[in-house]
């Protein structure tokens, strides 16, 4: 099928059910051709978790480890993330993460594929599906993982490191979005002092997002 005619982003593969549930968004994502990265990817790696679930985790595009396994934040900074979890005593498998955009983005350099940003229309083409996974799920708080999901969700002004562990109400997305650095902007930190404080900065954010929970 040519896709010249198709408006160029992720609508044309919503499925025909006006009131589609996480299954079959799902199953339409597989297929979706919205933009190129179709192409780049193994697989589209939808968002996982329970339909309702209160809080909704959004990072940026899947990873090399996400792209092969098929399910978000199983790969290194998906360990950063379950690590906060685990301290704050915050069950994963209660929670909905995702990404901005649903297929990994790379560049190959010898045998390795390098993660490569997403760029502003990659993450509006995407955006249907993050869209109708906010719809099925509604949850009570968002949480942005760095700067391509504030880009998504907040626009391209909203900057992370100003706003971050703050609960930003009035965004029309959610009751709460709390916008907080990318776990694996952690792990790039240059020495172990670093990563020590940016691990404790998460946590920190990721605490008031418990406490938004705990008020429901
Ligand atoms: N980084 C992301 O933003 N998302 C993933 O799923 C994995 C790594
Ligand atoms: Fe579709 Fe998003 Fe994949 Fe582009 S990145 S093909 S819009 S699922």
């Amino acid at each position: 099928m040519s896709t010249e005619n198709l408006p160029w982003d992720a609508r044309a593969f919503l499925p025909a059910d006006a009131d589609p549930d996480l299954d079959q968004l799902r199953r339409a994502a597989a297929g979706c051709q919205g933009c190129d990265l179709y192409r780049t990817g193994t697989q589209t790696v939808f968002g996982e978790g329970p339909r309702r679930a209160q809080v909704m985790f959004v990072g940026e595009q899947p990873g090399d480890q996400e792209d092969r396994a098929g399910k978000p934040f199983v790969g290194p900074a998906g360990r950063v993330l379950d690590d906060a979890l685990d301290e704050l005593g915050i069950d994963r498998s209660g929670v909905y993460v995702t990404n901005a955009v649903k297929h990994f983005k790379w560049t190959g350099r010898g045998k390795r594929r390098i993660h490569s940003k997403p760029n502003a229309r990659e993450i509006r083409a995407c955006r249907p599906w993050l869209d109708a996974e906010l719809e099925e799920v509604e949850p009570r708080v968002i949480v942005v993982l760095g700067a391509t999901a504030a880009q998504a969700l907040l626009g391209a002004s909203f900057r992370v490191t100003q706003q971050r562990g703050k609960p930003l109400e009035g965004t029309g997305l959610a009751p709460y979005v709390v916008a907080t650095v990318h776990p694996a902007s952690i792990l790039r930190a240059p020495d172990p002092e670093t990563r020590e404080s940016e691990g404790r900065a998460f946590v920190d954010d990721l605490r008031t997002v418990k406490h938004l929970l705990n008020t429901a």
